[in-house]
């Protein structure tokens, strides 16, 4: 079977009503990202930290996969699958997506503020102040945060430095390192950008932008790829 990569970003949830980052409606118009998502904010202030990602698990937790989300799980049956995705909500694993790295973390787990290899799955209950590791540190969430590194970035690009297809949804490429991730795909890779506005993007070939939102750009992807 041919190696499929869906590299995807805030907009393929958006339609599930979460809200992207960048956008005029985004979270960082209304959160300044020094203030919630950096080691420095945990330090100063871990309440305001919890409080903003107990918001975003709240929110994940009452959102349903839409049809782009559906339509990339069902690729498995003609491909093999791989996802990457910066979003840290869980729907692409809702929609039956059975092989998913996340490169920004996910909402479900928490992680010791001391030792990064003690991970714990929470779901969506919130996380407290006061809520401990095994070692009796404080509890943060496993998210890759601003100025810290992506544990998960050298998968990512063994996997698209070896796809046939790389598909990109719904990211403004801004965040590096995953915005680079694009250069990686072999030259001869046919390569799909749905997302509704202008993306800039480095010269490449093979590359068809389809300029809709997640889920009708998702429709008119399976009919080319049939
Ligand atoms: P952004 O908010 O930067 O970009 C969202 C993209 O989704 C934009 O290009 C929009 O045009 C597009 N979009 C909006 N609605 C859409 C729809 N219905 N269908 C398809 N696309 C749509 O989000 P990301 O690129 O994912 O990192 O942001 C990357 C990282 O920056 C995030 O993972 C997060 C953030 O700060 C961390 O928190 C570490």
């Amino acid at each position: 079977m041919r190696k499929l990569v869906v590299f995807t970003g805030a907009g393929i949830s958006a339609e599930s009503g979460i809200k992207t980052f960048r956008d005029s409606d985004g979270l960082w118009e209304e959160y300044n990202i020094m203030d919630v998502a950096t080691p420095e904010a945990w330090t100063k202030s871990p309440e305001l930290v919890l409080e903003f990602y107990n918001k975003r698990k709240a929110q994940v937790k009452g959102a349903m996969p839409n049809l782009a989300h559906n339509l990339v799980a069902e690729l498995e049956d003609n491909f093999e699958v791989r996802v990457i995705t910066q979003n840290i909500d869980d729907l692409h694993e809702r929609a039956g997506s059975t092989d998913v790295l996340h490169l920004h973390g996910i909402v479900t787990q928490a992680r010791s503020s001391v030792d990064e290899n003690l991970i714990y799955d929470v779901g969506f209950n919130a996380i407290n102040l006061g809520d401990k590791c095994e070692l009796g540190f404080q509890l943060r969430p496993h998210i890759v945060w601003f100025g810290e590194d992506v544990p998960n970035m050298n998968r990512a690009y063994e996997l698209v430095s070896d796809a046939d297809i790389l598909i990109i949804i719904g990211t403004s490429l801004n965040v590096h390192p995953a915005a680079g991730l694009i250069n990686d795909a072999p030259t001869k890779s046919k390569k799909y950008l749905i997302d509704p506005n202008e993306i800039r993007v480095p010269d490449t070939d093979n590359l068809i932008m389809i300029k809709e939102k997640a889920t009708t750009g998702m429709q008119q992807l399976v009919k080319l790829l049939n």
